[in-house]
């Protein structure tokens, strides 16, 4: 047996893990009010929309708890027939999962074995590496073009006899560039039948250019599967739930692999009551798209080659000034989401939050 003062040196855990970055938690802004003295901070930092859960969610999330003592329904039933609904495909095409993000760790784990080569853009969101690396896949990123955005035909040229998966992000997280229906005709018909296509469709609902097309409208090709998620236009980030709708087989595979119950009640409960709520979905969305068009336009004129965004966040490429800037923002109150070196995003909010923004960039770069 180890002695006790050598336990320190005794490895638990994997040594790969060493190399992901550790779970950095954001700034909470009622901390940062207090530090700085102010009412309130504002946060643009995790892509939520500012109006609150949606008319009958907290009500419905109420009732349900008080059945808590319970297991939730395991097999979604519910809830996935009235995504079916929605969305016009069979209940059995879809899957739900712990927020889209627990569902595309499911999708590594269901097409990948170690050694197998997932493929995605890089920037793009930064769980894609986490999640390849904690299911033992190897990812393999393709960089984003010149403007910011996924290159398709070199994603398409990076697949090789090892790729199980490929990810496109559309609209990209963190750039909010969108890839369109052309491009994405061209590269999904250039993808072998045995690579699992997943677009991962966070952002949807903010989408208004007409040529990026709605990724359900590939879901009929057998290697295309698409993440949604609940937890931004829908107002439920904090419930965690997202879906997927793929064909009957890969949606059953999600579900095999799924953590059981991990679909809570209280999920299960204000994922319905919000989809009855589309049409105040669209009115809050229209608000998000109305400032995404005045704060993109704004910010122009203060950072060069800042991306069209098609999403409820924008981009500003600031390089090696990015740390430097959302401090500044912070100093200011307002907590945004700088990648070091790269750039800082940040989320649509309220009219007066994006001026306080607006007034933050301003006095930092103008
Ligand atoms: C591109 C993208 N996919 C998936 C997610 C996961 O969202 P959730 O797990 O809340 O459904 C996010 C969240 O930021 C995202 O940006």
């Amino acid at each position: 047996m180890t002695d006790r003062r050598d336990q320190a040196a005794v490895r638990l855990t994997r040594a790969d893990l060493d190399a992901l970055p550790n779970y950095v938690p954001g700034r909470s802004p009622a901390d940062l009010a207090r530090e700085l003295g102010l009412p309130e901070a504002i946060k643009l930092a995790s892509n939520e929309v500012p109006y609150g859960p949606l008319p009958g969610v907290v009500e419905a999330v109420a009732e349900a708890v008080a059945g808590a003592h319970r297991y939730p329904d395991m097999g979604v039933v519910a809830l996935r027939q009235a995504l079916a609904e929605r969305y016009g495909v069979d209940a059995d095409r879809v899957a739900t999962g712990c927020g889209s993000v627990a569902l595309a760790e499911h999708l590594v784990r269901a097409t990948c074995l170690p050694g197998d080569e997932l493929v995605y853009s890089w920037r793009s969101f930064e769980a894609y590496p986490i999640i390849a690396a904690t299911s033992g896949a190897t990812s393999v990123q393709v960089p984003n073009d010149g403007g910011h955005g996924h290159d398709l035909a070199a994603m398409a040229a990076a697949v090789t006899d090892r790729t199980r998966m490929i990810l496109v992000c559309n609209p990209n997280n963190p750039t909010g560039t969108a890839v369109r229906r052309a491009e994405l005709d061209r590269f999904l018909d250039a993808v072998p039948d045995d690579v699992l296509v997943v677009i991962d469709e966070a952002y949807r609902e903010f989408v208004t250019d007409p040529e990026v097309p709605d990724g359900l409208s590939y879901a009929d090709r057998p290697n295309v599967a698409v993440l949604r998620t609940l937890s931004k236009a829908w107002g439920l980030a904090g419930l965690r739930i997202g879906f997927l709708v793929a064909q009957p087989q890969v949606a059953a595979a999600v579900r095999k692999v799924v953590t059981p119950f991990s679909t809570s009640m209280a999920a299960q409960a204000g994922a319905l009551a919000a989809l009855a709520q589309a049409d105040e979905v669209h009115r809050r969305c229209a608000l998000v798209v109305a400032e995404r068009e005045r704060v993109g336009e704004a910010l122009t004129k203060l950072v060069p080659g800042v991306p069209a965004s098609q999403a409820n966040f924008v981009w500003l490429p600031l390089g090696d000034r990015s740390v430097e800037f959302g401090k500044a923002c912070e100093s200011r109150g307002v907590i945004v989401r700088p990648f070091p070196g790269d750039g800082v995003r940040v989320t649509i909010g309220t009219p007066t939050e994006n001026d306080a923004f607006l007034a933050a960039t301003e006095a930092a770069l103008g």
